[in-house]
């Protein structure tokens, strides 16, 4: 069993891995912590205090950080207009879920569960990493008690899906983006290059709702919104399941091609949140920012036909 800890901001693409994971027979998941991104940070703990009480799921929730790590920059929410206005595809989430909140802030609870746990958790994260910025600049030492970090982020040889240089959940808090993939230990992205060749089309998710699966017939619901919201804004039929794919990973790895090298995300100016990796092809970068630091993982390659049969499955 692998044992995970899901930082997440539910989110409706959020939602289908929360699923996932929660159903997998080889995943134990030990708790969600919650971060602002698809929506504020009350609507996106509210979702997953919903989703954990629709769907019988009883890890703990932490609610982790409502601001960037850099308090000076402006916050960034995702647009309703993917989402919806509540985050969640507009389905209706009463405003106050009676569910459980671990007492402690998210980055405590990844401190605490890391250290419980040493050399053995995998922190899967999908929103901003702010969260786990502020989990390492309180006990930097996590890092080298840590199995692996698994993120949807980024867009390393394609155009990001904020801007043209970058993607959501690095481009809402960069600053918090590049402490994660700098610090040592290891980080496997999956970015834009892969997520969005990863597309659910609206007849799979009418498919797999058909069975009369409560919690699947919840999560086709919640998720018309956001693939309408594919069909209008970019002609697509299906939606691309990000962070999906960040959790096939953890029993499916070899679906992915990965490429090795150090990542550092700019902070400011016009190419804000781009993430940029260095190969590791024996050229060194000397005295760059990239110099010196820990080599990371990217996708850079996907079969997104297998990816969804593993999500069909569970
Ligand atoms: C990422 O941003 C959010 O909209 C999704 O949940 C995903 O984590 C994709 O850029
Ligand atoms: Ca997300």
């Amino acid at each position: 069993m692998q044992k995970v800890i899901f930082d997440t901001d539910p989110g409706v693409d959020d939602a289908m891995a929360l699923l996932f994971l929660h159903r997998h027979p080889d995943i134990d998941l030990l708790g969600v912590t919650t971060v602002f991104g698809n929506a504020s940070i009350e609507l996106t703990t509210r979702n997953a205090q919903f989703l954990h009480k629709e769907w019988g799921i009883d890890a703990p929730i932490a609610k982790g950080a409502g601001k960037t790590l850099d308090p000076s920059r402006v916050e960034q929410h995702s647009p309703t207009i993917v989402h919806g206005e509540d985050g969640l595809g507009n389905i209706g989430v009463p405003l106050e879920i009676d569910w459980p909140l671990d007492p402690r802030e998210a980055s405590q609870f990844i401190i605490d569960t890391i250290r419980a746990n040493p050399g053995e958790i995998t922190i899967v994260a999908v929103g901003r990493m702010t969260n786990l910025a502020l989990a390492l600049q309180a006990d930097p030492e996590i890092a080298g008690l840590t199995k692996q970090v698994v993120i949807m982020g980024g867009a390393f040889d394609v155009n990001g899906n904020v801007t043209p240089a970058a993607e959501a959940n690095i481009h809402g808090d960069p600053d918090a983006a590049d402490i994660v993939f700098t610090a040592p230990w290891n980080v496997i992205a999956f970015g834009l290059d892969v997520t969005m060749k990863t597309m659910m089309s609206s007849d799979d998710m009418a498919e797999l709702a058909k069975g009369g699966d409560k919690a699947l017939t919840l999560l086709s619901d919640l998720s018309q919104f956001y693939i309408d919201f594919y069909r209008q804004g970019a002609g697509l039929d299906g939606m691309a399941i990000h962070d999906s794919c960040a959790c096939v990973y953890l029993v499916a790895p070899d679906l992915f091609k990965l490429r090795s090298g150090p990542v550092r995300v700019v902070c400011g100016g016009i190419a804000d949140g781009e993430t940029i990796q260095a190969p590791d092809t024996g050229r060194r970068f000397v005295d760059s920012p990239w110099d010196g630091q820990p080599s990371q993982k990217v996708a850079v390659g996907v079969q997104p036909e297998k990816v969804l049969d593993v999500i069909r499955v569970a």
